[in-house]
């Protein structure tokens, strides 16, 4: 994890607004979605495609691994994560059910690079900062610039992964020629 620390104190609640706000809603309706769209895929149109379950599993399995990364870091910072339950739609339209998710994908996208951005606006300064720096043992200002880059780094990882989330669905939509 990272050092919470390195953050201030409105860069840390301008991140779980963030999160709270962007992050956790989407990751849930992901890991709720992708097992109810192979499901339907899979019983109901029978679509049998190689690989299509893999990749959609895939999908599923990060999302619940970024909702519960989401969650400890609102946890680390201070705050609550909170999001609601959305009600279900009915899977009637395929193109809709996939495009949807690739929406989603795009929102976590934006918002892991806008946590970023905070993140990176957002460094303790000043006599804290002194403290930070002062207060670290060995190579004080290493550590500290360590524990700063891997916030950052962490919240890049986030969206490389869902760059990579986008680039498997619109492939997935383009092999179902939908
Ligand atoms: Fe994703």
């Amino acid at each position: 994890m990272f050092e919470a620390d390195s953050i201030t104190e409105d860069g840390k609640r301008a991140i779980v607004d963030l999160i709270n706000r962007s992050v956790l809603q989407v990751e849930y309706s992901f890991i709720v979605n992708y097992p109810r769209i192979i499901d339907h895929f899979t019983n109901v149109y029978q679509v049998f495609v190689e690989s299509f379950r893999p990749n959609l599993e895939k999908l599923g399995k990060d999302s619940l691994r970024h909702q519960n990364l989401a969650m400890e870091i609102i946890t680390l910072l201070g705050g609550k994560p909170t999001w609601a339950i959305a009600d279900m739609d009915r899977m009637n339209d395929v193109r809709r059910m996939l495009s949807d998710q690739l929406d989603g994908e795009k929102a976590a996208l934006s918002a892991y690079l806008e946590a970023r951005d905070i993140a990176e606006q957002n460094q303790v300064k000043g006599l804290k900062g002194m403290m930070l720096i002062i207060g670290s043992a060995g190579h004080p200002r290493e550590d500290n610039e360590k524990s700063r880059s891997s916030m950052i780094s962490m919240f890049e990882k986030l969206a490389r992964d869902e760059v990579g989330h986008i680039r498997l669905l619109e492939a997935i939509m383009a092999e179902l020629r939908i």
